[in-house]
């Protein structure tokens, strides 16, 4: 069963809302509200980010990449040698002739964490990325 959903309004000004709409035109989103909802999700993800600045965290990587893609399966070690420091565990699942799925378990600041996830995101090869963070 879906969540419930409520209708609410707000006050935007105008040249913003026209910048939003050539935006959305140019991203091929249909629906306002679809890109509101994904807006206000990015700021809660950085609002729950910046909660826990100053904080060690634990956070769980995974990943699906495909490994026959030139360069991608380096890149991935590269990174994880990189961030080494924060990095306590890693599983390599090979899924299928292409496809590997890793788990990277990591403890430490949240900004480091980050910038490794969003470094791996950006790479050639990666399908997928999960990041979720464990705060205490
Ligand atoms: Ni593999």
């Amino acid at each position: 069963m879906g969540e419930e959903i409520v209708r609410t309004s707000f006050s935007i000004p105008c040249s913003l809302l026209k910048e939003l709409e050539e935006a959305m035109r140019a991203k091929g989103y249909k629906k306002r509200s679809k890109v509101i909802c994904d807006a206000i999700r990015n700021y809660l993800a950085e609002y729950r980010w910046s909660e826990c600045e100053g904080k060690r965290v634990a956070a769980v990587i995974s990943l699906l990449y495909d490994h026959e893609l030139r360069g991608a399966s380096e890149a991935v070690i590269k990174a994880g040698h990189e961030y080494g420091q924060s990095v306590i565990s890693t599983m390599h699942i090979h899924l299928d002739e292409r496809n590997c799925l890793e788990v990277i378990v990591t403890k430490g600041h949240p900004k480091e964490i980050r910038e490794f996830a969003e470094g791996l995101m950006g790479m050639r090869g990666v399908k997928q990325l999960k990041l979720s963070i464990m705060t205490s």
